[in-house]
C-alpha cells in the first residue's frame, strides 16, 4: 500500500528559511572559517543546502550516529557509527543536524565533541519537536518549531524512504490510492 503524503513545510518556505539562516551563520562568523559537522544521514540534506548560503569560508566533515531503528520511537541507544575524518582542534564547530526530537543524541555527542578542543561548538538544526523533549539541549540555530507528529523529507526518512522530498511531510493513514498530495491539492487547487 503506498503512503500518503502530506506537507506540513512547503520547498519555498524551507529554502527561505535555510537562506535565512545561512545569513545569520555568515554574519555571526564574519572574518572566521566555519566547521560544518553533517551528522549523517539526515543532516546530509540540510547542510548542503546551508552551505551554500554561507559566505564565510566553510569546511564541512561527516558523523554518523544513531539513536533509531527503523520505526519512529527512540530506543535511547546513542552510538557513533561513523566518526569525523578530521580534528576539532581550535575550530568553530557548528554542528548541522535535521531534528532535535528527545534531544538525546545531542545529548550525547556535544559533550563528546566538545572534548575535541574546538574553539567554539554551536548547534544548527533544521527542525524542533519541543513537546518531545526528555533532554537538555542548547539550539543555536533552528529553523522550525513543529508539532509531534513524524515527519519526513529534506534529509528525513520513514525506514530510509522520503530523504529525497524537498519538502517537510507527513505521511497520513491511506483512504485514497497513495501518492504525494500538496497542501494546494489537498485545498482542491491545481498545480
Ligand atoms: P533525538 O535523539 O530523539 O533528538 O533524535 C534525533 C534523531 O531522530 C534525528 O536525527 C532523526 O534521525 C530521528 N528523528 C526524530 N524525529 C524524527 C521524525 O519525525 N522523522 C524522521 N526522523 C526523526
Ligand atoms: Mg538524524
Amino acid at each position: 500500500m503506498a503512503d500518503r503524503i502530506s506537507v506540513l513545510i512547503p520547498e519555498s518556505v524551507v529554502d527561505a528559511k535555510v537562506k535565512e539562516i545561512g545569513e545569520q551563520i555568515s554574519k555571526d562568523y564574519a572574518g572566521k572559517q566555519v566547521h560544518l559537522i553533517c551528522i549523517l544521514k539526515g543532516g546530509a540534506f540540510f547542510a548542503c543546502e546551508l552551505a551554500k548560503r554561507i559566505t564565510v569560508p566553510v569546511s564541512i566533515d561527516f558523523m554518523q550516529v544513531s539513536s533509531y531503528g527503523d520505526g519512529t520511537s527512540s530506543s535511547g541507544i546513542v552510538r557513533i557509527k561513523k566518526d569525523l575524518d578530521d580534528t576539532l582542534e581550535n575550530k568553530e564547530v557548528l554542528i548541522v543536524e535535521d531534528i532535535i526530537d528527545s534531544g538525546r543524541t545531542l545529548h550525547y555527542l556535544m559533550p563528546v565533541l566538545m572534548q575535541r578542543n574546538p574553539a567554539s561548538l554551536r548547534l544548527c538544526a533544521l527542525l524542533n519537536k519541543p513537546d518531545r523533549r526528555e533532554v537538555e539541549v542548547e539550539i543555536d540555530y533552528l529553523g522550525f518549531d513543529i508539532p509531534d507528529e513524524f515527519v519526513i523529507g529534506y534529509g528525513l526518512d520513514y525506514a530510509q524512504q522520503y530523504r529525497n522530498l524537498p519538502f517537510i511531510g507527513v505521511i497520513r493513514p491511506d483512504t485514497s490510492g497513495g501518492g504525494i498530495v500538496s497542501e494546494e491539492k489537498e485545498k482542491g487547487e491545481t498545480d
